[in-house]
């Protein structure tokens, strides 16, 4: 992104957001990562559909599986969320601003509850294939952050205790972890995932936790969703494929659906 305000790109693409559905205000966003794609259709209504490439600062995907698309629905109740399904992942090469845009842009357009889903690979070996994970915090090791200058963006609850905790009550028995985030696109050697074992993590991933830095930042609640696609390298019976971390997200699809179907009503 060549832009030289990032926040102002995010207000264009609020304001094109508005006239192209309709909505003055979305209340809450969400991001669809692999295995989450269903929850658009099951929260609410569509009321309208955004190719990415229509709206300021947003690029067509490049990773077959993550479709280029916004979605604005109307909940049950009449409120109003924006579904981000055109997700830029840092291993693209386009720089930190373009991979916290969606957030900065659903913040403008109105949105307070930022809901970040992705596929993740399980480190610790409990954690089965097809299994939802609560991001209860995480481990940024991507080397960068969303911020430049002197901000100073407090992370203490960045993974809202008050969203988590009504997550804990829609869906009893939920588990709970630390998310490692890398910039990948390489999946970890079996020595690395050793190592961010002994450091803390349950889950590693290639998304999230810049998003959630921006989000805070923006002034956003964030709840953190991941779906165990498959055990991390070293930890499984065999070597990691983008295929099959895909099939493990479609197979789960219409589950983790209904799951956010009865999460997101109470995020109020
Ligand atoms: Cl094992 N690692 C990373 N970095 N991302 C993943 C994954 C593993 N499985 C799904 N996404």
């Amino acid at each position: 992104m060549s832009a030289a305000d990032p926040r102002a790109r995010a207000r264009d693409a609020a304001r094109a957001i508005v006239e192209l559905t309709g909505v003055e205000r979305h209340d809450i966003a969400l991001t669809l990562g692999s295995g989450w794609g269903r929850a658009g259709e099951l929260i609410g209504e569509t009321v309208a559909r955004i190719p990415a490439e229509r709206l300021p600062g947003f690029r067509a995907p490049a990773v077959a599986g993550h479709p280029g698309t916004l979605t604005s629905i109307r909940l049950h109740d009449g409120r109003h969320a924006l579904v981000i399904g055109a997700r830029t992942h840092l291993y693209e090469g386009h720089g930190v601003r373009a991979v916290v845009h969606g957030v900065r842009a659903a913040a403008a357009a109105g949105a307070r509850v930022m809901v970040l889903t992705n596929g993740a690979g399980g480190l610790d070996p409990a954690l089965a294939a097809g299994e939802a994970v609560l991001i209860e915090d995480h481990i940024n090791l991507t080397a960068v952050s969303p911020l430049e200058g002197a901000n100073f963006v407090d992370l203490t609850d960045l993974y809202s205790e008050r969203l988590r905790s009504i997550a804990r009550t829609a869906e009893p028995g939920l588990r709970e972890g630390v998310y490692v985030q890398l910039p990948g696109p390489h999946y970890e050697t079996p020595a690395e995932v050793r190592y961010l074992q002994r450091i803390g993590g349950q889950i590693v991933g290639m998304s999230t936790a810049l998003e959630a830095i921006a989000a805070r930042e923006a002034g956003m609640e964030v709840l953190g969703l991941s779906l165990v696609t498959n055990p991390a390298a070293g930890t499984g019976d065999g070597p990691l494929s983008h295929a099959e971390v895909l099939e493990a997200g479609r197979s789960a699809e219409a589950r983790l659906g209904e799951m956010l179907s009865r999460i997101v009503p109470r995020l109020g």
